[in-house]
């Protein structure tokens, strides 16, 4: 980390971490901001759901909402980018305070509740976008909407001509009754809509950490059925296990470190019940190298993350990439897709 980053990440920790957040992604489009090429290797260098990747470290969605930083992402090291949520239109999401860090367990608590600019001005940014890394748009509904199925359809009938990949996030702990959508029939139909105007567009299927084994079973099936491309797991988690910083009894979506072994468990049974068939995403309090490996080894064949950032800055994403690249090597992996799943019995 250089002394710049550092001074920025200390002068962070003193705002609230909604301004705090506002101001780091303003510093992405200043010269401070990193300007490297996406690392690669032939060990890193993957493809996923047929989207070419320099490597399998992405940006997990909700950390650039309005696709207002993309180009500046681009130079950080990632192998591709999710932006959004987006929903048809425009709204503020939940009264502020709505973030808040819990320092001391590396985590983050947030009931943001899609606040975003809508799919029109969104569409508009990724339509003029760079084109070096994938970039991905995390579908989200409008809390007052009546009919949440469509949202998602319009969101992606828009957004679908100017996008790499395309998420139905029905995970955000953050709208009420949108886990709902998680149901068998309810999903089915959800995403038989999304699929069915998809065109050439993949669809991709963010999950919630706090599933059965029952639910994790099937969801696969129906992701299976209704030919999603891909699966992340996970979105926030509503647990609140071993916390010790006093914002633990904030509402919201739980992320960082705590998250790491529920969410990777997830990943694992979704590995064992789609066979390897279904590309899966690991995200989840990925904090290191190791982290984002053990994710691999779990069964995802690419990784994202978002609240590590928060407490070690940007220049965690490229030493997360090379300290990927050592570990494939140290076990004699070619390749990542070798990784894959290998120790996915481990984890479930
Ligand atoms: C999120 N996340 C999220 N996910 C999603 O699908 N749509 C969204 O709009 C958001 N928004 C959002 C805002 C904030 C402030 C945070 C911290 C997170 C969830 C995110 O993409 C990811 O799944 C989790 O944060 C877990 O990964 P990390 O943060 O532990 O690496």
């Amino acid at each position: 980390m250089s002394a710049i980053e550092r001074l920025g990440l200390a002068a962070l920790q003193w705002l609230d971490p909604e301004t705090a957040h506002s101001l780091a992604l303003k510093a992405l489009k200043t010269p401070f901001a990193p300007n490297i090429s996406p690392p690669t290797s032939p060990a890193l260098a993957t493809e996923v759901a047929g989207l070419k990747m320099p490597n399998p470290v992405g940006l997990a969605a909700g950390f650039d909402k309005n696709a207002e930083a993309i180009a500046p992402l681009m130079r950080a090291g990632f192998g591709f980018l999710e932006v959004g949520a987006a929903t048809p239109r425009p709204q503020p999401g939940n009264p502020r305070p709505r973030l808040f860090r819990l320092t001391e367990d590396s985590a983050a608590i947030n009931r943001f509740g899609f606040n975003n600019e809508g799919v029109e001005a969104i569409a508009q940014r990724l339509a003029n976008r760079p084109h070096d890394i994938p970039v991905g748009l995390n579908l989200g509904a409008n809390k007052d909407s009546k009919d949440r199925a469509h949202d998602y359809v319009e969101v992606m009938r828009l957004a679908a001509p100017h996008i790499d990949f395309a998420t139905v996030n029905v995970s955000s702990p953050n709208t009420e009754k949108l886990r709902d959508l998680q149901g068998a029939e309810a999903l089915r139909a959800l995403l038989t809509g999304v699929t069915d105007i998809k065109g050439t567009t993949p669809v991709f299927l963010k999950i919630a950490p706090d599933l059965t084994d029952a639910e994790i079973a099937e969801i696969a099936q129906v992701a299976a059925e209704t030919r999603v491309d891909a699966i992340i797991a996970t979105n926030t988690t509503l647990s609140r296990d071993g916390l010790q910083n006093a914002h633990k009894v904030q509402a919201g979506g739980l992320s960082g470190r705590p998250l790491f072994a529920p969410s990777t468990r997830v990943l694992a049974r979704l590995y064992l019940e789609t066979n390897g068939h279904i590309p899966l995403i690991g995200v989840g309090g990925i904090t290191s190298a190791a982290d984002a490996y053990a994710k691999i080894r779990a069964g995802a064949s690419a990784v994202q993350l978002y609240t590590a950032m928060v407490f070690c800055g940007m220049s965690l994403i490229p030493r997360i990439v090379h300290g990927l690249d050592e570990m494939l090597a140290h076990d004699s992996f070619t390749n990542v897709r070798d990784a894959v799943g290998v120790s996915a019995k481990d984890y479930a």
